[in-house]
């Protein structure tokens, strides 16, 4: 299938019924010069890959795609591309009659605690200096059912919808608000994008426990601030921030 592109996200556009990881195949062409905007979709992933080293599941029926960005900033700055994109793929979602998904900091996409999506964003950078970002993206859009262990914890758009999504139209939204978000962002940062954010954040006031680095910090989710970190306020009043980690919520 293919996407209607309006813009430059989304050319050239390379689709294959099946690929170990769109990331990989989007970073070797990235790293052979591709454009900003290239896009790399795939039907099935097999060695689809997540956040941390986890396995991403693929299988067919998903919308498993990567971006080839070059953004003109420090690879540090590159850090709210995640929380970023994690928006703009809800907006994406948000043009269908679906209720609506939330993001879960830094890079998911939830629906009623049940993962819908994420993102995984990867560097070929060298001395502070970004030579390209792999934007990759995978979303459970038509998948009735997913193997035991994942069950409970994940669910897929067809789910909600209770019926099937048009994923060529699914894919033009998303790069479509992806580029639109992207473009402000090279220029003015994560700032004009907080208060969205946090509309759509489901840890907002939350309870909240943070992996961070082997500690774990504890705390009540007050936001996000200018450069896309979750912001969190300890038992005892003092604010902290963190650019990356696990959240979970607080057993009681
Ligand atoms: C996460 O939630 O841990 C991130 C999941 C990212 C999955 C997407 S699917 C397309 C792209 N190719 C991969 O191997 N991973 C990303």
């Amino acid at each position: 299938f293919s996407p209607l592109v309006r813009g430059k996200f989304g050319r050239p556009y390379h689709f294959y019924p099946v690929v170990s990881s769109t990331n990989d195949v989007a970073k070797e062409l990235a790293r052979q010069g591709a454009p900003e905007g290239a896009l790399v979709v795939a039907e099935e992933q097999t060695g689809g890959r997540g956040r941390l080293g986890r396995a991403w599941h693929s299988p067919p029926g998903g919308l498993w795609f990567s971006l080839v960005l070059r953004p003109p900033v420090s690879p540090a700055a590159t850090q709210s591309l995640p929380v970023l994109l994690s928006l703009a793929v809800t907006d994406g979602v948000a043009a269908f009659p679906l209720p609506s998904v939330e993001v879960k900091w830094p890079n998911d996409i939830v629906y009623q605690g049940k993962k819908v999506g994420g993102i995984l964003v990867e560097l070929g950078a060298e001395a502070e200096a970004v030579h390209f970002v792999v934007a990759g993206i995978g979303l459970n859009v038509n998948i009735t059912s997913f193997p035991a262990p994942l069950e409970k914890t994940a669910t897929s758009l067809q789910k909600i919808a209770g019926e099937a999504l048009s994923r060529p139209q699914l894919l033009s939204a998303i790069l479509a608000a992806a580029e639109r978000y992207y473009s402000c962002w090279c220029r003015e940062g994560f700032a004009p994008f907080r208060e969205d954010y946090e509309r759509r954040l489901c840890l907002l006031g939350r309870e909240v426990e943070i992996c961070c680095g082997g500690s774990v910090a504890r705390g009540t989710v007050a936001g996000v601030d200018a450069e896309g970190r979750l912001v969190l306020v300890s038992p005892d009043g003092t604010k902290r921030r963190f650019v990356g980690g696990e959240v979970t919520f607080k057993q009681k």
